[in-house]
């Protein structure tokens, strides 16, 4: 059956920092309709084993596409390095997959040729290398320095930023040295953009900080346009969030991420 496009948008992560680029896709695309699926039965991705991960995110394309989705987008590095090209193989072939990962490299091959880049994101991002592998095909002579930050989805998921304890923990961990005389750092992890003001003011605007949710929802819209699945603008979009468990504190940590106030309701992978 042919796509239509008055057919929802599919957005998935472990928990709730994929609302960082859904709000993106939102502001981007305001008539667009979204189904959001956040797996905090299984958070955080960024510990778990790269088989772990696909095995989620296999569960959570079916759902999604059972939905009635005409595009995926795995808004979770962890996740677009574990299970980005099972997932192309897996779905069917007209619903497109998009990851977080390549519209960030095609940016950083863009603006940032021959310099040092930073990167911080989970320890699967960081131990799967794809940023690094991807950045060197592009032969643009750019030198990644990256840096595993395992406290930060934690920190972040209990709502605890802007505040001393934050800012020690994240001023400890860009004072890495592998972070040293860095021009730009690139936020691979979507839980970050919550702490994108505080790292900024660290750096002090000397380094560039890089966060992959306007670029991602630029790629959906090249996507739906290309392939004439733009819903017309007439349409009133309407979202649906959906977590594999949920916990009262949730909602509130969404409306932080989403920028407004969502109803979450609760599907879980495995019945
Ligand atoms: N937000 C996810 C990412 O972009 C992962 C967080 C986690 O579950 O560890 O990597």
């Amino acid at each position: 059956m042919a796509l239509l496009p008055s057919q929802p948008i599919g957005v998935f992560d472990s928990g709730i920092g994929g609302l960082t680029v859904a709000h993106a896709i939102r502001k981007l695309l305001p008539h667009e309709s979204m189904i959001y699926f956040g797996d905090t039965a299984h958070l955080p991705y960024g510990d778990k084993s790269e088989a772990a991960i696909q095995a989620y995110s296999i569960k959570i394309a079916d759902i999604l596409v059972k939905k009635g989705c005409k595009v995926i987008v795995i808004a979770c590095n962890s996740a677009s390095s574990a299970a980005y090209e099972l997932l192309t193989e897996y779905v069917r072939k007209d619903i497109h997959i998009i990851n977080v990962i390549d519209p960030m490299v095609a940016l950083v091959l863009e603006k940032f040729p021959g310099k040092h880049v930073g990167l911080i994101g989970t320890k699967r991002t960081v131990q799967s290398d794809v940023y690094s592998r991807k950045i060197h095909e592009g032969k643009k002579n750019i030198h990644l320095h990256s840096l595993a930050t395992p406290l930060l989805v934690p920190m972040i998921e209990e709502g605890f930023f802007k505040n001393q304890i934050s800012h020690e923990i994240i001023a400890r961990y860009l004072s890495d040295e592998s972070l040293k005389n860095i021009e730009a750092l690139i936020l691979a992890c979507t839980h970050y953009p919550l702490i994108k003001n505080e790292i900024e003011s660290l750096y002090k605007g000397k380094v560039a900080i890089l966060d992959s949710s306007e670029v991602v929802a630029k790629a959906l819209k090249q996507h739906l346009e290309d392939q004439r699945l733009l819903n017309d603008e007439a349409s009133v979009a309407h979202h649906q969030f959906m977590v594999s468990d949920y916990t009262e504190s949730f909602e509130a940590s969404a409306r932080m991420f989403f920028h407004q106030s969502v109803q979450l309701e609760r599907h879980a992978l495995w019945n």
